[in-house]
């Protein structure tokens, strides 16, 4: 059965303590860990590779380590990150190597799958609900990721827009579907209410008014 899930994003948190804010998460009750691997390309932005992952993977090997690529070629990390740790490979729909075909989409997923990992399909704020549903009536996804903030950066301000892609995924969908990008404890309850399960919350946790020990508990309850 779906539950509610919290991603703490650690692109908000001290990168150069990343161990130690991992654990604090885990330790606060986020079931997963959302790591945001840009390559500069497909963002405007340059963050975290397989290494990081490794390393993550080997200091807290209890993290659900949730990477959700923003890469032009996805298709070219799926071997090294399954072999770093990763528990789950989200990649874009809109990524030039997947180019919008659910048919690259879901080879790529099968590939995650076989590795051992959960995948998830991305769509960017823009990109229609229509573009995956193939994708979806064919099972080759455990998740889909809704962003809610233009990819790239953390911090940005929650677009009401992606309520009403919520509920048509879920319409055609009983798998995880995460939302991504301006989560506040203020509209979590909202995004939970439109049929998103899963939370992703970068500066809400680790740069908000709240401490994790705080935020991630309070985000699981309203979701809940
Ligand atoms: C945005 C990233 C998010 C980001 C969210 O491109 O995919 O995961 O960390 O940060 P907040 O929660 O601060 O909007
Ligand atoms: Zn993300």
């Amino acid at each position: 059965a779906l539950h509610s899930i919290v991603s703490p994003s650690i692109l908000s948190a001290d990168f150069a303590n990343l161990a130690r804010d991992v654990r604090r998460v885990v330790d606060a009750g986020a079931e997963w860990v959302h790591v945001d691997v840009f390559d500069g390309v497909f963002v405007p932005n340059l963050t975290i590779g397989p290494p990081v992952v490794k390393s993550l993977h080997k200091n807290v090997p209890d993290a659900f380590l949730d990477c959700h690529l923003c890469t032009v070629h996805p298709e070219n990390y799926v071997e090294e990150l399954a072999a770093a740790g990763a528990a789950q490979f989200t990649f874009h729909i809109e990524a030039p190597g997947i180019d919008f075909s659910c048919g690259a989409a879901a080879a790529l997923a099968a590939r995650a799958r076989a590795l051992g990992m959960l995948a998830g399909i991305a769509l960017k704020p823009e990109t229609p609900v229509d573009s995956i549903l193939p994708l979806l009536a064919a099972g080759a996804v455990d998740t889909v990721l809704l962003l809610a903030v233009r990819a790239g950066f953390g911090g940005q301000k929650f677009n009401p827009a992606v309520l009403p892609k919520v509920a048509a995924v879920r319409a055609a969908f009983g798998g995880n579907i995460i939302v991504d990008g301006g989560i506040t404890l203020d509209n979590a309850r909202s995004v939970a209410e439109a049929g998103a399960n899963a939370l992703v919350a970068g500066s809400t946790v680790f740069a908000g008014k709240e401490p994790p020990e705080v935020a991630v508990p309070g985000l699981v309850e309203l979701i809940a």
